[in-house]
C-alpha cells in the first residue's frame, strides 16, 4: 500500500519523481501548476493544447522537468471546473495513481485545488489514489507486486495537521476495506467457497477487536435456518452463517449488517442460461460486509456491530430445491419456491431473522439481489429500500459522502400480494414487473418491527469498464457507504 504524508515546503521544492498538479477546465493552471510552469519557463496551455487536453477530469499529461525542478517530471492533471470538491479530488487521485504506480515518490497539490473542507478534499484524493491503483493480479504470472510508493500532499494555507492526518487514516481504512471486498469478489468460485468466508473472517479478526462465530450445517439445521440450508442443499460445498462481532464497551446502539454470500449462483434447477460468468460475484454483499467489518475493527466506532454473512452455493445437484418445494424459514414462515434462481432472498431472510432475534436496533442488508434493480437504476447505482425513512435517509446521506451512487425505491403495500402463495405463507418470486421491489417486500416480511434498510448492489458490484476509482471487475460497492453510515450513528 502506498504511504501518505504531508509537506509544508513549496511544491516546486519537494524532491520527488513526479509532481502532480491541477489543471482547471479551459487549461487553466491551478495551485502548484503556476509555480511549476514558471520554473520550467514553458506554457502549460500550449503543451495541453498540443495534446488536445482541456483540463477535464480523466486527462493527464506527463512533462519532463529537465532538471529545472526538484521533481523529475510534472503530471498535469485535469480537475474540471473550479470548486469540483471531493468528487474531483477522488477522480484526480485515481488518475494520478494509474500514471504513477511505478514511481517511488509522488508529490501533489491537487487537494488544494478543489475547494470545500480540507478533510474532504484530502480524504477523497487518498481514497481515489488507493482505489484507482487497485489491481487483481494474483492469477497473473508476474503479478502481486505490491505498490509501496510514497505520496506527499503539499499542504495548503491553513491546513490543520491533525485534521489532515485523520482524513488520511479514514480514507486508507475505507480503501483497504473496499480492496479486501474486491479481492474476495474477484476470486473465482472454484477457489472461493462458503468455507472461504470462514477462513477470511478468522484471518481479519486476528489482531482486531472482532470475534467470529460460525454456524455449520449441523448448527444451521438445529437452528432451523431453512432458507440458507435450502439454497445450499444442491451443492456439495455446505452452507454457513458467519457472524463477526464488534462489541465496544459502553455501546448504546447495536446494528447488524447482513450480506448475501452466494459464492456461485448457477440459478439452481431454474438454471441460468445467461450471465453465468458474472455469478462468482454473487457474494459481493457478503464481501462488502467483510470489508466493512475490517474497517470497523480498525476505526473502533462507539456502536456495537454484527456482520452476518449468509453463504451458500446455488447449484442444481441431485438434492437441490425443486421449483414448487415449500421450505420453512428461520422464525417459522413457510415459502413456496417459485424459482430456484430467486435464492438470494431465501438466505438473506434467515440472516435478517437471526439479526432481529439477536436484538439488533437496526438491520441493514446488502445483496446482489435482482437483475431488475440493474434494469431500474443501471449498472452504476445501488437501490435502497427500507421500513424506516430516517435510516434510509441516513444511508442515502452516507452514500453521498462515500462518493457512491444510491437511489431510493418505494415499498408499496399494493405490490405485497404479488408474493402471495396458494399453499405457503409467501412465494419467492413476484410477476414480471417491479422485481427489485417485490424482492425487498419479501425481505421486509422477515424484519418485522425492527428498523431495516435493504441495499441491492446487483448493478454496481461489478464494473465492465476501468474508470477512475472503479477498476474493471469487482468494485467493492457498498463498503464505503456502510462504514460512513456506521460512523454517522
Ligand atoms: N444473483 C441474481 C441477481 C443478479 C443478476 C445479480 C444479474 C447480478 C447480475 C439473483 O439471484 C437472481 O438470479 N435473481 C433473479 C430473480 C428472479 C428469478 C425472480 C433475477 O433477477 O432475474
Ligand atoms: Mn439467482
Ligand atoms: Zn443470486
Amino acid at each position: 500500500m502506498p504511504a501518505f504524508r504531508t509537506a509544508r515546503a513549496k511544491a516546486t521544492a519537494i524532491d520527488c519523481d513526479v509532481l502532480a498538479v491541477p489543471i482547471y477546465k479551459g487549461a487553466v493552471a491551478g495551485p502548484g501548476a503556476l509555480e511549476a510552469e514558471k520554473a520550467l519557463a514553458t506554457s502549460f496551455k500550449d503543451l495541453l493544447d498540443a495534446a488536445r487536453a482541456k483540463g477535464e477530469p480523466g486527462e493527464a499529461l506527463l512533462v519532463p522537468a529537465l532538471g529545472k525542478l526538484k521533481a523529475k517530471q510534472v503530471l498535469l492533471v485535469g480537475v474540471g471546473e473550479k470548486g469540483g470538491g471531493a468528487t474531483a479530488a477522488r477522480k484526480a487521485g485515481a488518475v494520478v495513481a494509474r500514471k504513477t504506480g511505478a514511481s517511488a515518490t509522488v508529490a501533489t497539490t491537487i487537494p488544494q485545488a478543489v475547494g470545500g473542507p480540507v478533510a474532504d478534499a484530502v480524504g477523497a484524493f487518498v481514497e481515489g489514489y488507493l482505489l484507482g491503483g487497485y489491481r487483481f493480479d494474483r492469477y497473473k504470472a508476474n503479478g502481486t507486486k505490491s505498490r509501496t510508493n510514497t505520496v506527499i500532499l503539499a499542504a495548503g494555507r491553513g491546513w490543520d495537521d491533525r485534521v489532515v492526518r485523520k482524513a488520511i487514516t479514514l480514507a486508507t481504512v475505507l480503501a483497504e476495506g473496499t480492496a479486501f471486498a474486491r479481492d474476495l469478489t474477484n476470486t473465482p468460485a472454484g477457489d472461493f467457497t462458503p468455507h472461504s468466508f470462514v477462513t477470511q473472517a478468522r484471518r481479519i479478526a486476528k489482531g482486531l477487536p472482532l470475534t467470529v462465530k460460525v454456524l455449520n450445517e449441523k448448527e444451521l439445521r438445529a437452528g432451523r435456518y431453512g432458507g440458507i440450508l435450502g439454497v445450499g442443499q444442491g451443492s456439495d460445498k455446505p452452507p454457513r452463517l458467519v457472524e463477526i462481532r464488534y462489541r465496544p464497551a459502553g455501546a448504546k446502539r447495536h446494528v447488524a449488517l447482513v450480506g448475501k454470500g452466494i459464492t456461485f449462483d448457477s440459478g439452481g434447477i431454474n438454471l441460468k442460461n445467461d450471465g453465468l460468468d458474472w455469478m462468482k460475484m454473487d457474494m459481493g454483499g457478503g464481501a462488502a460486509v467483510m470489508g466493512a467489518m475490517l474497517a470497523v475493527g480498525r476505526l473502533k466506532p462507539k456502536v456495537a456491530v454484527t456482520g452476518l454473512i449468509c453463504t451458500a452455493e446455488n447449484m442444481p445437484g441431485g438434492s437441490a430445491l425443486h421449483p414448487g418445494d415449500v421450505i420453512t424459514m428461520k422464525g417459522g414462515k413457510t415459502v413456496e419456491i417459485g424459482n430456484t434462481d430467486a435464492e438470494g432472498r431465501l438466505v438473506m431472510a434467515d440472516g435478517i431473522v437471526h439479526a432481529v432475534q439477536n436484538k439488533a436496533d437496526v438491520v441493514v442488508d446488502i445483496a446482489t439481489l435482482t437483475g431488475a434493480m440493474m434494469i431500474a437504476l443501471g449498472e452504476k447505482a445501488f437501490g435502497v429500500l427500507g421500513n424506516d425513512q430516517t435510516e434510509v435517509d441516513r444511508m442515502l446521506a452516507a452514500a453521498e459522502r462515500a462518493g457512491e451512487k444510491a437511489w431510493q425505491l418505494p415499498l408499496y403495500d399494493e405490490y405485497r400480494k404479488k408474493i402471495d402463495s396458494d399453499i405457503a405463507d409467501l412465494r419467492n418470486i413476484g410477476d414480471r414487473y417491479g422485481g427489485a421491489i417485490t424482492a425487498a417486500l419479501f425481505l421486509k416480511e422477515f424484519a418485522g418491527d425492527t428498523p431495516w434498510v435493504h441495499i441491492d448492489i446487483a448493478g454496481p458490484a461489478r464494473s465492465l469498464v476501468d474508470e477512475f476509482d472503479t477498476p474493471k471487475g469487482a468494485t467493492g460497492a457498498g463498503v464505503r457507504t456502510l462504514v460512513r453510515w456506521i460512523e454517522s450513528l
